[in-house]
């Protein structure tokens, strides 16, 4: 079978540190691996419009700015189709079948989902009593995890590299693929999700030391920040609060310095970028046992980042310059996605039975049953 990866991001704002370390390093890994038959990067720009329907502005300015960020990051449109969402109409008859074969008890379990109707304010029970935060949940919002496996699948999927967060939508475009081939005899193809393999990259925190990057929390690294602007946040950054002096000893769990430098840091540029030590355990001993301050640490993260982030902020540079062909990019590996999406729409209403005008065998029983009846 055909190795397949799907994947994507909604467009509503610029890739962070966590996206990269989440999923977008490992998708330039794996395409340049060249162990894959396809490879699919989409914009998820409808289902981003399922908690912004009253800003599609927002998710309008933020098409180019995730597209920038793909390929500054080393994505490489001869070798991955990037395409927008939106335009591949038939992601949505896809899902609008997958619709019944999904209960809505079912979606009410998907805990990506529960966070996230707490979390965006949709919820009418959050805990803060508060008239704003009960706008009820859009119907389209609650079903954006089939409207995932329709993406998924569409593409034959056999790979989808992403965060720990998507877990559950994977889980569930499994069970869709095993009740639709079950129920129909058809046969579409059963995602796996593709980790982090450490724990650092599967969540990356913020900067302040809180569980995530978020841009309403003004806690992130942007792959497009300066250089300035990474030395200014490092040097911000939360690590251990109990760390007052240098001879303290300090606490490695939890710091977020240390965290980045299990994400980021190899042996080879402790090594570079220091003069004392040879490998990261190294660092994290002296640490540990007091006699290394802060902002050493921070001083050696600075320098790992900006020189991961220098050949990205390089290229994004250039593509910044060649805005209509990146749109370009986009519209021509829209045509090859619609096309592929077009086939599997057409294998799933053959499986349905509902290709009607092509279905001979359909026209000939309903002519001959009237036949018999008008003998
Ligand atoms: N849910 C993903 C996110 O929040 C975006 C996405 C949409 C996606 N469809 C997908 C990811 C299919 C992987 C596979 O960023």
């Amino acid at each position: 079978m055909a190795k397949i990866i799907l994947t994507g991001d909604r467009p509503t704002g610029r890739l962070h540190l966590g996206h990269y370390v989440g999923s977008l390093r490992r998708r330039v890994e794996l395409q340049n691996s060249g162990e894959f038959d396809k490879i699919f990067i989409m914009i998820a720009d409808a289902q981003a419009l399922t908690d912004n329907w009253d800003n599609p502005e927002k998710v309008r300015q933020n098409i180019i700015e995730v597209a920038l960020d793909y390929l500054s990051a080393g994505l490489d449109p001869e070798k991955s189709t990037l395409f927008i969402q939106s335009q591949i109409p038939e992601l949505c008859e896809l899902a609008f079948y997958y619709m019944n074969l999904v209960t809505i008890q079912r979606l009410q379990r998907n805990p990506t989902v529960k966070a996230e109707i707490v979390l965006r304010g949709f919820s009418e029970t959050t805990a803060e009593d508060d008239a704003s935060q009960k706008q009820g949940i859009p119907t389209g919002f609650f079903t954006y995890p089939i409207s995932q496996a329709a993406d998924i699948t569409a593409f034959k999927a056999t790979t989808v590299p992403a965060g720990e967060d998507q877990k559950p939508m994977i889980e569930q475009t499994r069970e869709i693929v095993h009740k639709f081939n079950s129920v129909y005899s058809g046969s579409l193809v059963e995602p796996e999700i593709l980790l982090p393999d450490n724990a650092a990259c599967m969540r990356l925190p913020g900067t302040d030391g809180k569980a995530k990057m978020s841009k309403s929390l003004g806690n992130c690294i942007y792959l497009s920040d300066t250089a300035a602007e990474v030395k200014k946040k490092v040097m911000g950054m939360y690590t251990d609060p109990d760390h007052l002096r240098v001879e303290d000893p300090g606490k490695i769990e939890g710091n977020t310095v240390f965290t980045y430098l299990d994400a980021f840091c190899s042996d080879e540029q402790v090594e570079r970028f220091t003069t004392d030590y040879h490998t990261l355990q190294e660092v994290k001993d002296h640490y540990q046992h007091g006699g290394l301050g802060d902002v050493k640490v921070k001083k050696l993260l600075i320098a790992v980042l900006n020189e991961t982030l220098e050949p990205i902020r390089e290229r994004r540079h250039y593509y910044e310059e060649r805005i209509e062909e990146v749109f370009a990019v986009l519209e021509k590996g829209s045509e090859v996605a619609r096309a592929a999406a077009a086939e599997t729409l057409n294998e799933v209403r053959d499986a349905m039975r509902i290709n009607y005008f092509a279905d001979r065998e359909l026209i000939r029983e309903q002519a001959e049953k009237y036949k018999e009846t008008l003998k």
